[in-house]
């Protein structure tokens, strides 16, 4: 990203000791900072930066860092809670983001909390700095809503999904044996699936740290194993999968997500098992789903979203 070069050229004081970028994409430029520490629970883009060299975790030791680099997310909530960490560990933080992710909004925020030093705009966006200072005031807290707990950041923080909710009361009462929930969030559909004697086992997949660190909050029942890792590498031997799969990265739409879980769901189901998948109805999984399964149903479900039970798995 153009802007934190042109920053460290319009005065941004080069760090004289750790730097830390909290939440940065995958296709961030560290402008050769190559020491940096990455903060990033989101599991495929913390081993891609893995893989180019760079130590990764998936929150903000509690050490002294000279500069900390602040990508905004799609939260306003959760970002301001990291522009909080960041300030409370480190010399200088420097906040980036697009304008379509709010970073205006937490400039015009922050402006009436510390002096920022600088900014720079550009490319849709803005960057700008401070020194680091006491934001505790910034920091988020968790929701406990009907005895569960999310954390800002996490997909339906602070409501079930109306779209889980559909599936939920489509699945039958019989659904047994062992239970993958791919792309498992703070575990709202796997609490409704443990309500039967049936299940033996209820693997939750989950790529966001702290979304599947809620589902062990919200999930307590020793049927539960879970996994932060990618569902696209996933792997297992199941009765049933569910599933309400992502459908974005970033802001951007993009079916093909939802078509990898399909794809996961067809590789890890026993020759008997079944899928149950609930979708927006804009999104084209139709093919996917005949390309995946030799017998697929569209259950009735309403205006916004579609249900679909796909089961003989295709073993080529
Ligand atoms: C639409 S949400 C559904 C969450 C949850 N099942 C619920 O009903 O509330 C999709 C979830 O998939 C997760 N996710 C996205 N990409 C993933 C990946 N590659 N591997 C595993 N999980 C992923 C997201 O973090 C998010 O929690």
């Amino acid at each position: 990203m153009v802007r934190l070069s042109i920053a460290f050229e319009a005065g941004l004081p080069h760090p004289d000791g750790p730097v830390a970028a909290l939440h940065p994409d995958v296709g961030f430029d560290m402008m050769g900072l190559t020491d940096a520490l990455i903060v990033q629970p989101f599991f495929p883009v913390n081993i891609a930066w893995k893989n180019q060299g760079f130590a990764c975790d998936v929150e903000l030791p509690t050490r002294r860092f000279s500069l900390a680099v602040v990508c905004c997310t799609r939260s306003k909530k959760e970002t301001a809670d990291l522009i909080a960490q960041a300030s409370a560990h480190a010399d200088i933080v420097v906040v980036d983001g697009q304008k379509i992710d709010g970073v205006d909004s937490h400039y015009k925020t922050l402006r009436k909390l510390v002096p920022v030093q600088g900014t720079i705009t550009k490319a849709h966006g803005r960057l700008f700095w401070f020194a680091g200072t006491d934001l505790c005031g910034l920091r988020a807290v968790d929701w406990n809503f009907e005895g569960f707990i999310t954390k800002a950041g996490v997909f339906s923080a602070g409501a079930v999904d109306q779209a889980s909710l559909l599936l939920a009361e489509a699945l039958p009462d019989h659904l047994a044996g062992d239970v993958a929930d791919l792309g498992a969030g703070w575990g709202y559909l796997s609490s409704r699936i443990l309500s039967r004697d049936g299940v033996t086992k209820m693997d939750l997949v989950e790529a966001n740290f702290f979304a599947l660190e809620c589902a062990k909050q919200n999930v307590k029942d020793p049927r539960a194993k879970f996994y932060w890792t990618d569902v696209a590498t996933w792997n297992g031997s199941y009765d049933a999968v569910v599933m309400n799969p992502p459908f974005h990265i970033g802001r951007g739409g993009d079916p093909e997500l939802g078509r990898s879980f399909i794809a996961a769901a067809k590789r890890c189901l026993k020759a008997k098992g079944s899928l149950w998948l609930v979708a927006n109805r804009h999104l084209p999984y139709e093919t996917a789903l005949d390309q995946c399964f030799s017998k697929v149903e569209e259950l009735p479900g309403n205006g916004q979203f579609k249900l679909f039970h796909a089961s003989r798995p295709r073993r080529k």
